[in-house]
């Protein structure tokens, strides 16, 4: 969606799959949907610095609404669980230079049973823009499927008519994963920042390697409709969080930075491991991600266990390109995966040579030629990461 917003992919915090639709504060007093997480996670985004790396959003996720609307028919927060209101809780946000996302649903209900949007759309989208709103989730629960093509578009009309600059997701595809005839991604696009566009993921092994499957399957229709403005989600980071080890987090991190696909974390920064902290704050992995061209990598290889990724990053000088590639280890029983891997064989060929950097092992390979190989051994469920800036003739020291 060419509004100015998501020029790279967003980064940020949400509620979903670390606090799902936990809303008994009584049993659950600092980890239930209520203004005080969000002010919490606020915080920790800003003490942690994460927010100087580019972390900037806090997203409300379902379950923060009251189960009816008010006597005029407007969305309400919750009263007992968000007693300051939403307006407050934006400013909250904007005073520590952060932005507030919200959640809403397309259908008549959200998926958890909440008011949903449908046939509210002018309401609900004025309504957040009073609350000074920066973003918004929209859900695909209780709607036909056959109306998804005509609600999204709406509701980016009404967020545009309030003439504040609202980022737009969209769930749109994600209901539609048994209908890829019915996805058309330039379409989707045209009306969206970022979209989900497969099932939701959860803190396993087992649905990270889920969702990196669909995603090589469908690399073909997703990476041409994919950059600046418009952002395939493949949905949100699930570091730090129990059952995820630390060469899973590597992983998951890598191939999202990869795609330069959203970095929307959720997990509970009041107590995450420094370790999993310096994954999710790995620089010339976000440097990678946020990458101004936006390419999404391809899987150029493939085997039963490893594959092989390659992203065009800039800077491109005149027919020149630089890289990066990532060869991920899906089998998290094996033991560690010895492999070699000669450049020219990622397509990179220019005789100049690139300077490679190891991001995860934070090492300068130095000056490596299209003949050139590395040998490198990859951890079960775990990743290796590179960034390959090309040789400039005028420069051959080279260094960025
Ligand atoms: C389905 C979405 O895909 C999830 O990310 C989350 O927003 C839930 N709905 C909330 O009900």
């Amino acid at each position: 969606l060419d509004n100015g917003l998501g020029r790279t992919p967003p980064m940020g915090w949400m509620s979903w799959t670390a606090f799902y639709c936990e809303i008994d504060c009584q049993k659950h007093p600092t980890g239930c949907i209520n203004e005080q997480l969000y002010k919490d996670m606020a915080d920790e985004l800003v003490a942690g610095g994460y927010d100087k790396l580019g972390y900037k959003s806090v997203h409300i996720d379902d379950c923060w609404s009251e189960m009816e609307r008010d006597s005029n028919g407007i969305l309400v927060a919750n009263k007992t669980r968000f007693p300051s209101g939403m307006k407050n809780l934006a400013k909250y946000m904007h005073d520590r230079g952060l932005k507030f996302g919200i959640y809403e649903d397309y259908g008549t209900k959200t998926c958890g049973g909440y008011p949903g949007s449908y046939k509210h759309e002018r309401t609900d989208a004025q309504t957040f823009a009073s609350w000074d709103v920066d973003y918004l989730k929209l859900d695909g629960c209780n709607i036909d499927q056959a109306l998804m093509p005509i609600g999204y578009p709406l509701f980016e009309k009404e967020l545009n008519a309030t003439g504040r600059p609202i980022m737009y997701s969209c769930s749109w595809p994600a209901y539609l994963i048994d209908h890829p005839e019915l996805v058309d991604y330039h379409l989707i696009g045209k009306y969206c920042n970022t979209w989900r566009n497969f099932d939701d993921i959860n803190s396993s092994w087992k649905s990270i390697v889920s969702i990196i499957s669909y995603y090589d399957k469908n690399q073909d229709k997703h990476i041409p409709t994919h950059g600046p403005g418009r952002w395939h989600d493949p949905d949100m980071l699930v570091i730090g969080n129990k059952g995820i080890t630390l060469d899973m987090s590597i992983s998951q991190f890598t191939i999202w930075c990869i795609w330069s696909a959203p970095l929307i974390m959720s997990n509970d920064l009041r107590i995450i491991g420094d370790d999993f902290k310096s994954v999710l704050q790995n620089q010339e992995a976000i440097r990678i991600n946020q990458d101004p061209l936006g390419i999404m990598g391809r899987l150029i290889q493939n085997s039963t266990d490893i594959g092989t990724y390659v992203k065009q990053i800039t800077p491109s000088k005149g027919d020149k390109k630089s890289y990066a590639f990532a060869l991920l280890n899906r089998n998290s029983n094996k033991g560690y995966r010895k492999v070699e891997v000669q450049l020219s064989h990622l397509g990179l060929n220019d005789p100049s040579g690139y300077f490679v950097h190891d991001i995860w092992a934070r090492v300068d390979l130095g000056l490596l030629r299209p003949g050139d190989s590395i040998v490198v051994s990859i951890a079960p469920a775990g990743s290796v990461f590179f960034r390959a800036d090309v040789a400039s003739l005028h420069n051959p020291i080279g260094r960025r």
